[in-house]
């Protein structure tokens, strides 16, 4: 049905599965499986695009991830406005999320300068990605939050290839920047090995909430029903 490249991943893929629950809702099925190969497919072509290499394909990467929590918290930020009504905590968790994205952007820069190319990429795709995240909101909460899932499942298994690296020795440990150290509270002798342990434990976060906030709605629930697991970061 997919063209070859959209099943590069198949480890990852089948995992994916196991979360659709729209019962009967085939239509709302092939659409959350369309979309999440489609944006896993991208992922790797960033990946090719960086050839590879951890730091830059976690810049890329970065750039895409701190976009959803923003989308999400502004839109629950509205409708709690306009409806007169708490979000259960959604609202600062999702922002919250956007924040240490951000972080993690703004830590992976202290060790990496963007070429003139990725940030054109990076330009044009927050442009495209921005919009469509924020239409997909509009139209189904739980597909976005899903989608997210998976797009913090992509980065797990990014920074589990990354850590690999650094263990084996294939890429050189150096000493954590001091705004990790500054952020996660580390000790001051950290390398980059331990900065990219916490990243990915922060990315794991973010898959658990983006599914949970999925299931409640596919539940037929509203997300202020159940308190939004914010202080994490
Ligand atoms: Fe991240
Ligand atoms: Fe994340």
């Amino acid at each position: 049905m997919y063209p070859f490249f959209w099943d590069f991943r198949y480890e990852f893929i089948p995992m994916c599965y196991d979360h659709f629950d729209f019962g009967r809702n085939s239509v709302a099925n092939f659409a959350t499986v369309f979309v999440t190969r489609n944006l896993v497919a991208f992922a790797q072509i960033l990946v090719a695009f960086a050839q590879k290499k951890h730091i830059h394909h976690a810049v890329l990467l970065e750039t895409v991830a701190a976009v959803p929590g923003m989308v999400g918290g502004m839109l629950l930020h509205t409708k709690s406005l306009r409806r007169f009504e708490q979000s259960g905590g959604w609202i600062k968790a999702l922002l919250e999320e956007a924040e240490n994205e951000r972080m993690h952007l703004m830590t992976f820069m202290d060790v990496y300068e963007p070429k003139w190319h990725e940030r054109a990429l990076v330009f044009a795709v927050q442009g495209v990605f921005f919009n469509a995240y924020f239409l997909a909101y509009l139209a189904s909460p739980k597909l976005a939050h899903r989608i997210t899932g998976y797009l913090e499942e992509e980065a797990v298994n990014s920074y589990t290839e990354f850590l690999n690296d650094l263990e084996k020795g294939v890429m050189e440990d150096v000493p954590a920047p001091a705004i990790a150290i500054d952020y996660w509270c580390l000790p001051k002798n950290s390398t980059l090995k331990d900065v990219v342990r916490v990243i990915r434990a922060d990315e794991a976060h973010h898959r658990d909430l983006n599914h949970y906030a999925s299931d409640i709605q596919c539940q037929g629930h509203e997300l202020k029903e159940y308190p939004a697991p914010i202080g994490y970061h």
